[in-house]
């Protein structure tokens, strides 16, 4: 049999996946665990608002596969519609977003037009093209504050959301649990992200957010490249041990094998998944935790709370763990490491 056909065929027994925003942090590592696994093969869609086409590079390098890429933006209904028709896909991961909350609270109706609108695009595009899985990138920020700081699936969300990126990813849940309710085959999958950290083992994939980082880790990582003079630590009168807020930073490698346990567990109807470690860090911890690794002293300083943040919050992961046969097995430790890795691949180094 020639070459080419062989390749048809190959492909059609493969599944086909659509990740949406792939070139971005949790999405680029995610790609690559899904092309470790011969039974995917993968598309990426990204307008590179947040990235950048270097990524697919990045990720050839570690695969030795190249996704294929089409650079593209998901509100454009004729581009998403293309895909559609000339792909079959069986699957869609739906990473693209935008996910600075404080440009949120500047500019909703950039942020409610692009989540919103990305997201009713695909689903629509999935509907007419008989596609059936769905996996959602959400946030443990639904949660907004409770009565414990442990988040459980099963809890009311929605309430106390202090920014308009918040309730993007709340309405969004929204949308995903209508849209299931006609159609009962749909097989819909919502993972709630508690905070991502780490970068690939390789060094060659990591987060380099575009302008000034809000994020604990983007921040540390600047303070010790030089770029930012001092860290703020916002508050050190909280009511934990050492004072300062706590949070579940969950490794992105793990966090991306989170996605490969879903599309081999996905049902019917929609299910809802907190993807986290079940352990909180405190900043002043992850900042002890860097300086270990790094042997370097960062310049901190104590400044007031900042508006909005809770004062604790982390994953009960125990769902995914018993339904997705899926565990964190990476470190603090770990991402730190390979914080310093990408960041010294980046040729960025301490100041
Ligand atoms: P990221 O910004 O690195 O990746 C998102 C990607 O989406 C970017 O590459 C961006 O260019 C692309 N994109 C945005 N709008 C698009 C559009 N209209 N069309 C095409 N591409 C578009 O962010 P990330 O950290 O990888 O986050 C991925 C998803 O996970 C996002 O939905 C985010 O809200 C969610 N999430 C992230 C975190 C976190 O702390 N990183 C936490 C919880 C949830
Ligand atoms: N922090 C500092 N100094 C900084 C940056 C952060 O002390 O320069 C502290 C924050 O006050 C918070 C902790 O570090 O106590 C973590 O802050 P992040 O901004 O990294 O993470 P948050 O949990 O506060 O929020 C982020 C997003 C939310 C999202 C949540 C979980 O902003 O939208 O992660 O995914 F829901």
């Amino acid at each position: 049999m020639a070459q080419a056909a062989r390749d048809v065929i190959i492909k059609y027994m493969k599944k086909h996946i659509l990740v949406t925003g792939g070139t971005g942090y949790i999405g680029s590592h995610t790609v690559v665990e899904l092309l470790k696994n011969p039974d995917y093969t993968v598309d990426i869609i990204d307008n590179l608002a947040n990235s950048k086409a270097e990524v697919i590079d990045r990720i050839e390098q570690i695969t030795n596969i190249r996704p294929n890429f089409i650079e593209g933006d998901l509100l454009d209904k004729k581009i998403v519609e293309k895909l559609f028709t000339e792909n079959h896909y069986d699957s869609v991961m739906h990473f693209a977003g935008l996910k600075a909350v404080g440009e949120s609270v500047e500019k909703p109706l950039d942020y409610y037009e692009n989540n919103l609108q990305s997201t009713i695009n695909i689903l629509n595009m999935m509907k007419k093209y008989n596609v059936k899985e769905f996996i959602f990138s959400s946030s443990a920020t639904v949660y907004g504050l409770q009565d414990t700081p442990e988040c459980v699936e099963t809890m009311q969300t929605g309430q106390n959301l202090t920014n308009p990126y918040g309730r993007t990813k709340y309405f969004i849940e929204e949308i995903i649990k209508d849209y299931a309710l006609t159609d009962p085959e749909f097989k819909g999958v919502i993972l709630r992200y508690f905070n991502p950290v780490g970068a690939h083992a390789s060094g060659l994939l990591g987060e380099d957010p575009n302008g000034i980082p809000n994020n604990l880790m983007p921040v540390i990582m600047r303070v010790y490249t030089g770029d930012i003079p001092v860290l703020s630590i916002y508050g050190d009168d909280y009511d934990t041990e050492d004072g300062t807020a706590r949070r579940d930073y969950i490794h992105v490698v793990d966090l991306a094998q989170g996605h490969i346990a879903c599309l081999n567990h996905i049902k019917a109807g929609v299910s809802i998944y907190n993807l986290g470690t079940g352990r909180p860090t405190s900043v002043k911890e992850m900042i002890a935790a860097f300086e270990e690794a790094s042997g370097e002293k960062l310049p901190t300083q104590i400044v007031e709370r900042r508006a909005g943040d809770l004062p604790e919050c982390w994953a009960d992961p125990s769902k995914a763990n018993a339904e997705l046969g899926w565990k964190t097995n990476l470190t603090i430790a770990d991402a730190m490491r390979d914080t310093l890795n990408y960041l010294k691949h980046e040729g960025k180094t301490h100041a």
